[in-house]
């Protein structure tokens, strides 16, 4: 059972009201497949619903978007529209009545799991604007993102050099293998922040800290999104090549520096407050 939880909440009402709605609508259809004896005699109208409310909240959330000038606005309706291609495709499985049930069960789990992340990595920067990537140092690992833990404050200035240097290479003007070299360094980010996850994720269980499941969660979804970065996307691109990868890195870096200051700051205040001694 997937429960909207507080760390879901974005802190805009309307959004907020309309994802736990959408949660709210899921559980209830998983109780209805259970139920039922005839999925197939139900799928239509149960997906149909879920696909309504979905695209209505999309419109809303980009609508808002669009008032406050987000710059994710782009990345945001490339994954709605995602979600919506998916529900249009699937194709109730009609063998035999536990096939169907198997396969809307199936339906909607991904669509849990995908909102549930979708909310963790996008729909949270949404009204928190990236960091500015042109000013001179955007990039610093400033004194307000020390923690106090030595490791994790060394890992995350170690993420913020890789975002640094991707920065670097997109806006580099004499680069023959630009492309190859950006591929590059988004896959080392994507392996030194599983490294770095899996880092504080074990200091967090040996330390007994009780954000550990919020904190997982959290790391899941950014992984994921990690993961999810198309590249051949990306090189069917000509001209927005660039635009679209400063987007990202704006968005990779206003994402953990806002996990950073809101979350991971708060391991060290736990550590801190209990005295606990780290070796
Ligand atoms: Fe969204
Ligand atoms: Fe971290
Ligand atoms: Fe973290």
């Amino acid at each position: 059972m997937y429960e909207f939880t507080e760390d879901c909440m974005i802190h805009i009402d309307n959004i907020d009201d309309e994802h736990r709605r959408l949660f709210q609508m899921l559980n209830e259809a998983f109780a209805l497949v259970k139920e039922t004896d005839n999925a197939a005699s139900i799928a239509k109208n149960l997906i149909a619903n879920l696909k309504d409310y979905a695209v209505t909240h999309f419109a809303h959330e980009e609508e808002y978007m669009k008032s406050i000038h987000d710059p994710e606005l782009p990345i945001q309706q490339r994954e709605h529209k995602a979600f919506a291609e998916k529900i249009n495709s699937f194709q109730l499985d009609e063998s035999s009545p536990e096939a169907a049930r198997n396969s809307l069960n199936e339906l909607l789990l991904y669509l849990t799991k995908w909102l549930y992340s979708h909310i963790l990595s996008s729909d949270m920067m949404i009204g928190k604007m990236a960091p500015e990537t042109n000013v001179d140092d955007a990039f610093a690992f400033t004194d307000k993102y020390i923690t106090g833990i030595e490791l994790v404050d060394e890992e995350h200035k170690h993420l913020f050099d890789i975002i640094r240097d991707t920065n670097d290479v997109i806006h580099a003007e004499l680069l023959h293998d630009k492309y190859d070299e950006i591929i590059r360094l988004l896959s080392e980010l994507r392996e030194y922040t599983e490294t770095h996850f899996s880092d504080e994720e074990k200091l967090m269980e040996k330390i007994g800290y009780p954000g550990l499941a919020t904190q997982k969660r959290a790391h899941a979804a950014f992984v994921e999104k990690l993961v999810n970065i198309d590249f051949r996307e990306l090189e069917a691109m000509d001209d927005n090549q660039e635009e679209y990868l400063m987007d990202l890195i704006g968005f990779l870096l206003g994402w953990l520096s806002n996990h950073i200051l809101a979350s991971d700051m708060k391991i060290g205040e736990y550590i801190k407050e209990h005295k606990i001694e780290i070796q």
